[in-house]
């Protein structure tokens, strides 16, 4: 009877090291690579998917440093992907309204495609109606960048590195550019950017992932509650270039302090709706003197899902789909509807080189840019 006492004892204690064990042998944060596709250039295009230990799993691939697909966990923890964007390269360079896309050497409008630096007048293409629009032709949404992938014990991070020819679509000096894409196991996002320069030259980056928080692309976003950490926007004309001023959000369908549906007040008479076709406009975030602070949140609903953004950046753009229009295939079979995703795109001002009064986006030899955001997912 005492041994057999002993033999159930030992079994229990020996069941308990077993649990424990498995919580030790929980799936570690991993990066797995392999390749996406060939370029019509022929140059190899590589998928880097990185895994946390929740569960959540992003894929980047080299061409533009793109997010091509992001699972985050709905309020019954199921993952499904939350980003708008394509199954193959091909599809990536043949048309692509950026998604999922690292944005640079300028992200968002330069009116006309002009600025000047110290005397000299630099021209870049025109390549949104009358302006320059995220680094041109072939901005750094559409290069291949070189990758190194690493893991600690609870984060996995993707450094993505660029070097910009001097003259490059135009902008002056060589730029040598690093993204960081890092994963945390709290379902955490962190994109640190960072540039150094040969020449005076203007940088501003950022991250153009659109987001669909209900994981159903043939949905609208208009039910997702957004809150934006900012008392004034900047209104534009109706090629989207700041009119100088900003405005402040009160009283107008651009106050989303409080949070409220992207659709409450999209549709209504409103001048800078209009010139939008819906919000396309950049916040001037509050506190700007602070860092990395609290930008804009985005609450589902139906699926819990919440997404929150950090930055240490003046402005976020928040552009809700309007150009959308169904005429690209969606990943999930269908296309892609008007206002079936939106983007939250840190970042310095539109048109910044032009408007003595923004915030400077200039960038000398010997300093070094950097700039970081986190988008945070998690339900409530
Ligand atoms: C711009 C939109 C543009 C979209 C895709 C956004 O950052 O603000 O006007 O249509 O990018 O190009």
């Amino acid at each position: 009877m005492r041994l057999f006492k002993i033999y159930v004892i030992s079994v229990l204690l020996l069941g308990c090291t077993h649990k424990n064990n498995k919580t030790n042998t929980m799936p570690p944060v991993t990066i797995e690579k392999k390749q996406f596709g060939i370029t019509k250039e022929g140059q190899n295009v590589d998928q880097y998917l990185l895994k946390n230990k929740s569960g959540m799993q992003i894929s980047i691939i080299t061409y533009g440093g793109i997010i091509t697909s992001w699972t985050a966990a709905d309020k019954n923890g199921d993952y499904k992907d939350i980003v708008l964007g394509y199954n193959t390269l091909e599809e990536y360079e043949t048309e692509t309204p950026y998604f999922g896309a690292l944005i640079g050497r300028y992200g968002n409008r330069i009116a006309k495609g002009r600025f000047s630096l110290n005397d000299t007048t630099y021209t870049l293409a025109v390549n949104n109606g009358l302006n320059h629009l995220h680094g041109g032709l072939k901005g750094f949404d559409k290069v291949i960048w070189e990758a190194e992938s690493m893991t600690s014990d609870t984060e996995a991070s993707l450094v993505l590195k660029y070097l910009s020819k001097d003259m490059e679509e135009g902008y002056p000096g060589n730029l040598a550019t690093t993204v960081t894409y890092t994963l945390n196991d709290n379902d955490e996002l962190r994109v640190k950017y960072e540039a150094s320069t040969d020449k005076t030259t203007i940088v501003n980056l950022t991250q153009h992932s659109y987001f669909n928080l209900t994981a159903d692309f043939n949905k609208t976003v208009l039910d997702h509650e957004l809150t934006i950490n900012a008392d004034a926007f900047i209104p534009v004309d109706e090629t989207l270039i700041p009119l100088g001023d900003l405005s402040e959000v009160s009283q107008t369908p651009f106050d989303f302090r409080a949070s409220k549906r992207i659709g409450q007040q999209i549709d209504e008479e409103n001048t800078q709706l209009i010139n939008g076709l819906g919000y396309d406009h950049c916040w001037a975030l509050n506190d700007q003197d602070k860092g990395m602070r609290f930008a804009a949140s985005a609450y589902e609903p139906v699926s819990g899902r919440l997404l929150e953004v950090f930055t240490d950046e003046p402005g976020i753009q928040f552009y809700s789909g309007n150009f959308l229009d169904g005429s690209l295939p969606s990943k999930s079979g269908g296309v892609y509807e008007q206002r079936t995703g939106f983007c939250l795109e840190t970042q310095h001002y539109p048109d910044s080189p032009n408007q003595e009064d923004f915030p400077s986006v200039v960038l000398h030899p010997n300093e070094k840019y950097e700039s970081q955001t986190t988008f945070k997912l998690s339900v409530k």
